[in-house]
């Protein structure tokens, strides 16, 4: 379909970035960046009406989304120049061809294409060695201004050494140094940064990111020393995770792992280091409102579970409010058994307990409602979670 459209609409078609380099990788690639010359919103829609599939445009990038039953994207690129007037803020689009598209990417092992249509179907492009960047191992920047026009690229170069074992080339470290003493990171939108930072705490081996950048000079930009704590993070590694795997594969349990990781990242910040943080990230009400509700009840939490006489009734007043992360970021920080305990009996069984009474069973006794209604059915559940009722 691909190939008809591109000789009707007379334009080119090129995999491009992340699928090139993980096929070359063997990897699994989850979505697909696929770059026209010619225009990448047209196109888009015009298959998408071909083959029946959804498609969002967004104008001002020129670019445009296709969803797929599986669940997988495929972005179509208008192929473009970039031109950054401002460091650190967003670039000038216009249309281009392949090859200064080529150009205008972060690293050599994201410039790698392939061409999807026409005579020269499956050729390959390579302009910058990114075959051989992959075979050794090596994040290499396509051009010495590169961190300073796009900061949230030190980010991605962390991402990707991590994930990939790869390791960062020397000049491209020295170029992250020097973005950095120019405060380029300082410099980004908190809609930037936050989603770059989100997009660390995305990466499989989050902690081992959060060193580099940390040993890169990145963390110190943003954060307060002793806001943030990377050994917390360190506690989601898979080895370390294990023991609680009961909890984290329950069906009757959904959490966010991203959510769980920012929370244990900012697990020592106080109220008004959080306060300072928010004015250079800005987050979503509910991960926003979670690190609160994290510390306001860390010290309370800890002082009160630690104690070994709490009912499953008592237990459950202290731990209902709060969200199902901030209790596994409790449990996985404080790392004391009688916390785990409890945290066990309240997720895997306490929460699911539900009382059959109703106001209605009320009413038939005769009990005029009111107030007493709530006193009633919470005293009801209390007993029912201390084993006090036995129900036929
Ligand atoms: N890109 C870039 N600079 C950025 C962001 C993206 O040059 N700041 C380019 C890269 O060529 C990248 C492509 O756009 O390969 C697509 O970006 P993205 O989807 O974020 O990355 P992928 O390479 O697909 O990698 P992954 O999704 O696996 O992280």
């Amino acid at each position: 379909e691909i190939d008809a459209l591109c000789q009707s609409a007379g334009c080119n078609a090129y995999i491009v970035g992340g699928a090139v380099r993980d096929y070359f990788l063997r990897m699994d690639s989850c979505d697909m960046d696929i770059v026209i010359e010619g225009n990448g919103m047209i196109f888009a829609k015009s298959l998408g009406e071909k083959l029946n599939y959804i498609v969002k445009t967004y104008e001002p990038f020129l670019t445009a989304t296709m969803q797929l039953p599986s669940g997988q994207k495929i972005d179509f690129i208008t192929s473009r120049k970039e031109v950054y007037l401002k460091p650190a803020a967003l670039p000038i689009i216009i249309p281009a061809g392949l090859i200064e598209d080529l150009k205008r990417r972060d690293f050599s092992i994201n410039s790698l294409a392939i061409q999807l249509n026409g005579r020269d179907k499956g050729r390959f492009y390579d302009l910058f060695g990114g075959l051989q960047d992959l075979k050794d191992k090596k994040i290499r920047i396509l051009h010495d201004d590169s961190f300073l026009d796009d900061p949230t690229r030190i980010f991605r170069a962390v991402r990707y050494a991590v994930r990939l074992d790869f390791k960062i080339e020397k000049h491209t470290k020295s170029l992250i140094a020097k973005a950095l003493a120019e405060k380029a990171v300082a410099s980004l939108s908190s809609e930037r940064l936050s989603n770059s930072f989100l997009s660390v705490l995305s990466e499989e081996k989050t902690a081992i990111c959060m060193e580099e950048l940390n040993r890169l000079g990145v963390l110190a930009e943003i954060f307060l020393q002793g806001s943030f704590s990377i050994n917390e993070l360190r506690k989601m590694d898979d080895d370390k995770i294990i023991r609680y795997n009961v909890l984290f594969e329950s069906p009757g349990i959904s959490c966010d792992p991203v959510l769980l990781k920012l929370l244990l990242f900012f697990f020592p910040c106080s109220l008004s280091d959080w306060q300072s943080i928010k004015r250079v990230l800005s987050f979503d009400k509910k991960y926003s409102h979670c690190v609160l509700q994290m510390i306001e009840y860390r010290e309370k939490f800890m002082d009160t579970l630690q104690q070994s006489h709490l009912s499953p009734a008592e237990v459950y007043q202290l731990l209902r409010p709060l969200y199902t992360e901030v209790i596994l970021c409790l449990l996985l920080a404080c790392d004391h058994l009688q916390i785990e305990r409890y945290c066990m009996m309240f997720l895997l069984d306490s929460q699911h307990i539900k009382l059959h009474v109703t106001g209605k069973d009320l009413l038939n006794l005769g009990i005029k409602p009111g107030e007493i209604y709530g006193i009633i059915l919470k005293q009801v559940l209390a007993a029912k979670l201390d084993h006090k009722i036995v129900t036929y």
